[in-house]
């Protein structure tokens, strides 16, 4: 039996951190749908068209080294407003989301529109400075040279971006279970989506 965990929000919300931990909990399998998106950006800036990219991923394109990078986070935003990028990939996700043995899968539209029968959605959040200040750190501990303003910057365009564009909007579906981590500690978060995923099992 299929157990679908969809798990959305904005930019550098906690999503992987947490949709990495419930998996684990669960022993459910997890796709971090922004990797594909990353992926088709990378194969742009290569010189690929976007739209041929998306239709021909392959999961070595997932294992390149410089998917986290800024240029590449911006670049997948731009990729991912196209609707014949998004359209390339629904498949993939959802063929994932129905697999016998549970699955979690976190991006922007999943419970909106990968997944809209997930047995449980979240929609992790967290203050706009908040989220800077984490992923400052991690790109800081990766060898990034960033600034906490820099990244500020850089998921308040994402967030515009991925909010504003006419295909699958980044929103919260309308029975999701918002989690705003913006005071909790990471083992809270975690806790919190836990109990949220325990209650409908
Ligand atoms: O989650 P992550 O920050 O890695 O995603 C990178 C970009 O990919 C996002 O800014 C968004 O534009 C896009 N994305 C999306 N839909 C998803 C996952 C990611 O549009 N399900």
């Amino acid at each position: 039996m299929s157990f679908t965990v969809a798990i959305d929000g904005p930019a550098a919300a906690g999503k992987g951190t947490i949709s990495r931990a419930v998996a684990a909990h669960f022993g459910f399998a997890h796709l971090d749908t922004g990797l594909l998106y990353r992926a088709v950006a990378a194969r742009m800036l290569d010189g690929f068209d976007p739209v041929v990219a998306a239709q021909g991923l392959d999961p070595a394109h997932l294992e390149r080294g410089d998917l986290r990078s800024p240029a590449v986070s911006q670049a997948a935003s731009k990729v991912a407003a196209i609707a014949e990028v998004r359209a390339a990939l629904v498949d993939f996700q959802r063929a994932f989301g129905a697999r016998a043995g549970g699955a979690v899968l976190d991006g922007r539209d999943i419970g909106t529109v990968i997944c809209p029968e997930a047995e449980v959605k979240l929609f992790v959040t967290a203050s706009d400075e908040v989220r800077a200040e984490r992923r400052w750190r991690e790109l800081a501990a990766g060898g990034v040279d960033t600034t906490p303003a820099d990244v500020l910057a850089e998921i308040r365009e994402r967030d515009r971006r991925d909010s504003a564009r006419a295909t699958a909007p980044l929103r919260p579906a309308e029975d999701a279970f918002v989690l705003d981590t913006s005071r909790m500690s990471i083992d809270e978060a975690v806790a919190a989506a836990i109990s949220a995923i325990g209650e409908r099992q």
